[in-house]
């Protein structure tokens, strides 16, 4: 049987890590506190309210369920004004040219994010026609960890749980691809994403036949 592919999208096609980390540090800062690179590596894969409830513990600060909407909306007012300016410049190393291969031997690719902002991101950098299904942050109601996400990927995608590899560079969501029963590509350092079949640094390092391989593990 085929395989499917399931692309994370935040770290892993492009790099939007840095616009996240701005736009909640600017946050943080405005209600008092500091919050580091550190931080923002453990809110990776995790969906925004719960990132605004994870900065908030950290800042020793209570908000009602009110104020929060009104800070995530804050956060995201100012992380969108950064991704409408993102260009096809800022796809990640090897992504490009893994996504086209892979569509060229017809292997299905999903995205799989707990983003709310993956249409415009696509729709920015030109990637969007490459996915046969995308599950992001609006079609799911629970975050990574919860292997929901890619679950729903592989139904849209009709290829069973164990056919398909996910590409992940957060430990959440690593976790979510081994509770869905998938194989997974970690993007990043090792220490970060226990669990991964495979750690590469980015996309240019790994080819489809090594991706088939996978399953033979
Ligand atoms: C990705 C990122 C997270 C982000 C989440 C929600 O998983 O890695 O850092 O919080 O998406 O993104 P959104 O664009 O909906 O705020
Ligand atoms: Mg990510």
């Amino acid at each position: 049987e085929p395989i499917a592919c399931i692309f994370d999208l935040d770290g892993v096609l492009v790099d939007t890590a840095v616009y996240h980390y701005k736009a909640w540090k600017q946050l943080a800062n405005s209600l008092g506190f500091d919050f580091t690179e550190l931080q923002n590596e453990e809110l990776k894969g995790v969906n925004r309210m719960r990132s605004l409830d994870m900065i908030l513990q950290w800042g020793g600060i209570e908000k009602s369920a009110g104020e929060k909407e009104i800070l995530a909306a804050q956060k995201n007012e100012q992380y969108v004004a950064m991704i409408r300016k993102m260009t096809i410049a800022e796809v990640l190393p090897g992504a490009l040219d893994l996504l086209t291969a892979l569509k060229a031997e017809g292997i299905k690719i999903a995205l799989g994010s707990a983003s709310k902002n993956s249409a415009l991101i696509l729709e920015r950098t030109a990637l969007a026609h490459f996915f046969d299904a995308i599950v992001d942050g609006n079609s799911v109601s629970s975050s990574k960890p919860d292997p929901e996400v890619f679950l729903k990927a592989a139904e849209l995608l009709n290829t069973a749980q164990e056919n398909c590899v996910v590409f992940e560079d957060a430990a959440a969501g690593v976790q979510a691809a081994i509770a869905a029963n998938m194989m997974v590509v970690g993007i990043g350092k090792p220490e970060n994403l226990p669990g991964a079949q495979v750690v590469i640094n980015d996309l240019s390092e790994i080819s489809i036949r090594e991706i088939e391989e996978l399953r033979k593990r």
